[in-house]
């Protein structure tokens, strides 16, 4: 601790810290900021730091790198941490699926939308196709967007978002079709027909969450007001009175009245931080054995000392790196993204 502190001290405005709400406390405690995924990535292109430590999973780190100045450097301290979510599409099988649903489509008419939570690769393939990035916060502005360019829409990787954003669209059934990547369909028929397509893929957090826990917590706790992130199952969201984003969970607990109570279903980290900032509200844990997120959890302060000591000692880490042909059509996306909905 004290060798992170003296680093972090001599590094001064040269380093900004940067901590993502599923970090641990530990790791937070040094933060300058602490945010959801895009929001400290915007954060950290508008500061005049020279290195950036983003304290979060690989690609909010690349987010950040793809957003950042000329001459800023962004690191994350333990690179291995990876999104699971993200690591369910790869350009490989995207390329396939693309191909195959080429068959029955023309590809011109659809429009790939990519989650922020997917590799720069991913955000590639979607930004050389015309498409755009969204956040959990702005699925639903974005999908209005791509179904006013073209009428049909590839949603990628979550489709547990895909279909709780399609319901906000009112979107029918009938009208979705999920491609399982592990087990490409072989019957097309329903691509054919529909107007979303939805990537098979989900979080494992939040898939954690049940449609029992919302009828538990109800039961234990009459008048309790249900928030859950839209990465739930929709079968969680429909049983809620309230679904949100990672920023607009953190809002509506700073707006919400003393003496009022929720049961909020996202990472653990973020929810008992939620808890002890707001001592006059009740905040609980809306499963009994409330999930963490395992790569989220892998930094440590050790990790961030490790790395700011490096810095403060002249030596430059590798830090993300992309290759230019990577970068451009991915920072096309989410550029496209922030200019929609920032
Ligand atoms: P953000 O809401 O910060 O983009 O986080 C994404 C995420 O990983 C949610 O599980
Ligand atoms: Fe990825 Fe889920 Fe962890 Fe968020 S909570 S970083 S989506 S695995």
């Amino acid at each position: 601790m004290e060798e992170l502190r003296r680093a972090r001290a001599a590094l001064g405005s040269d380093v900004l810290v940067l901590a993502h709400h599923y970090q641990r406390d530990e790791v937070v405690a040094w933060a300058d900021h602490v945010g959801d995924s895009l929001e400290l990535s915007v954060q950290a292109a508008r500061s005049a730091a020279r290195w950036i430590v983003f304290c979060g999973v690989g690609f909010m780190a690349e987010t950040a790198a793809l957003l950042a100045r000329p001459g800023q450097k962004v690191f994350l301290p333990r690179p291995e941490a990876g999104c699971p979510l993200a690591e369910q599409v790869d350009p490989a099988s995207l390329r396939a699926a693309w191909q195959t649903l080429g068959r029955v489509l023309d590809m011109d008419e659809v429009l790939p939308v990519a989650y922020i939570n997917t590799h720069a690769e991913v955000k590639a393939f979607v930004g050389e196709r015309g498409g755009i990035c969204c956040t959990s916060s702005s699925a639903e502005r974005i999908l209005r967007w791509a179904f006013a360019r073209r009428p049909r829409v590839l949603f990628l990787p979550d489709h547990n978002l895909g279909l709780n954003t399609a319901r906000l669209l009112g979107l029918p059934q009938e009208e979705i079709a999920i491609w399982d990547p592990r087990c490409p369909p072989a019957d097309l028929s329903p691509f054919a027909r529909a107007q979303l397509i939805l990537w098979r893929g989900a979080c494992p957090v939040h898939m954690r969450f049940l449609p029992e826990d919302v009828a538990r917590i109800r039961r234990e706790h009459p008048g309790v007001r249900v928030l859950v992130h839209p990465e739930c199952r929709p079968e969680v969201v429909a049983q809620a009175d309230e679904v949100g984003s990672t920023a607009r969970i953190v809002r509506r607990l700073q707006e919400a009245p003393a003496g009022s109570a929720w049961a909020i279903g996202t990472e653990q980290r973020l929810v008992a931080r939620l808890a002890r900032a707001h001592p006059d509200k009740t905040v609980l844990p809306l499963a009994d054995y409330p999930p963490f997120c395992p790569t989220m959890s892998l930094t440590r302060a050790r990790d961030l000392a490790r790395l700011l000591v490096a810095l403060a000692q002249g030596q430059e880490p590798e830090g993300v790196r992309l290759p230019e042909e990577v970068a451009e059509p991915a920072r096309a996306a989410l550029q496209r993204m922030l200019a929609v909905a920032a």
